[in-house]
């Protein structure tokens, strides 16, 4: 039977890239209900692998991001919430599987290269070893609840081969006790990786080209309408360019054919719009009211489910804390089961004081 878990650093609010690239695969799966358990973390711990000069930030979005998983439809009868730092085991499981990994290993791994990149840990105070050992963390987070399916945005992809690696490793030495996790990612390749809404090819609240799931109607429309699309195409009866148009891009990701009888009846499906567009003769403005309606009656719901748990602050709060008391149990099952297939459980195995006596007498 399947075990899910996923989870997301909380330094800001969920965005609509967030949604398409693995919050909505993760309701998918809630929904089909082919599952033993699905877990869903908050990795506190791991953001301050990366902001550890802002714990404020880290302590801000923690409920942020629980009203954004809420609001998306994520049941929290059907999923567990937990807080990663809240699981001591995961730490724990960390420091023995770092004995398996080499320092090269890690750092070869390609996110964490482009992050080292990107934070400008290569060119000022250096690494953290904290930041460098996140992929083995998250190869703890995973395998503590014996996960075999792991929703995630296409970044992660060499986090969870890092983290096969490292079962693989850890039964061969010891013994099978791990369980080889496998990503999902979405099926619209579309939805891998949203642009920001200038055109830029992520999504990243330092830039402000963030659509949030808990944007007002009125953000939505002043963020849609002002949409980067093709900056040679600037009369209506200009042939248009969809590749590199976010615009489009978008519509990949949301549009399906029955939007169009809804808000567009002219077009049967997106294929026929975007050859218009390309045709010459098709304005940025109409497609873009079009996209407006189709996010529109995406996002209306999750801000009502959104509104709805705001007003109950203290019952998500309890989802978090019942789910991170569940949460500890499976871990330090399986620590359990690490340690003593490492055979360092002195107090819990019989053997070991049995062979000190054999061997002393
Ligand atoms: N690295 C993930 C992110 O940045 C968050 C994460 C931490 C995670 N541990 C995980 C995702 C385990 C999946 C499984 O979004």
């Amino acid at each position: 039977m399947n075990i899910i878990l996923t989870g997301d650093r909380p330094t800001g609010k969920l965005h609509i890239g967030h949604y398409v690239g693995s919050l909505r695969e993760r309701v998918n799966l809630q929904n089909k209900g082919d599952y033993q358990d699905m877990f869903i973390m908050i990795a506190d711990s791991q953001a301050l692998t990366d902001n550890s000069g802002n714990p404020q930030k880290v302590r801000d979005n923690v409920m942020e991001v629980m009203l954004d998983y809420l609001s998306v439809g994520l049941d929290p009868q059907k999923v567990t919430f937990f807080i990663q730092s809240g699981v001591s085991a995961l730490p724990e499981l960390t420091a023995y599987y770092m004995n398996l990994v080499t320092l090269p290993r890690v750092l070869r791994n390609p996110t964490v290269k482009s992050e080292v990149k990107l934070r400008g840990f290569d060119n000022d105070k250096g690494i953290p070893v904290g930041f460098a050992n996140y992929p083995i963390s998250q190869a703890a987070d995973i395998t503590a609840f014996k996960a075999n399916i792991v929703p995630v945005g296409e970044d992660q992809l060499p986090m969870i081969e890092q983290a096969r690696e490292i079962v693989r490793s850890f039964n061969s030495t010891y013994s099978e006790v791990l369980v080889e996790p496998k990503e999902l990612l979405p099926e619209n390749k579309n939805c891998y990786r949203l642009p920001g809404t200038d055109g830029q090819a992520k999504m990243s609240k330092s830039l402000g080209n963030c659509i949030y799931l808990s944007d007002d109607s009125e953000t939505l429309k002043k963020k849609v309408m002002s949409m980067y699309t093709d900056k040679d195409h600037i009369k209506i009866e200009d042939p248009g360019k969809i590749e590199g148009n976010t615009v489009f891009t978008y519509l990949d990701a949301f549009c399906k054919d029955e939007h169009f009888q809804k808000y567009l009846n002219e077009y049967n499906n997106l294929d026929e719009l975007k050859s218009h567009y390309q045709k010459g003769g098709l304005g940025d403005v109409k497609v873009k009211k079009f996209l407006l309606a189709i996010l529109e009656e995406e996002l209306e719901p999750i801000r009502q489910r959104r509104k709805y748990y705001e007003a109950r602050i203290e019952e998500v709060y309890n989802y978090l804390k019942n789910g991170t008391n569940k949460a500890n149990e499976y871990a330090n099952k399986t620590l359990n089961e690490v340690k003593m297939a490492m055979g360092i459980n002195y107090f819990n195995d019989d053997n070991f004081i049995k062979e000190q006596i054999n061997k002393y007498n």
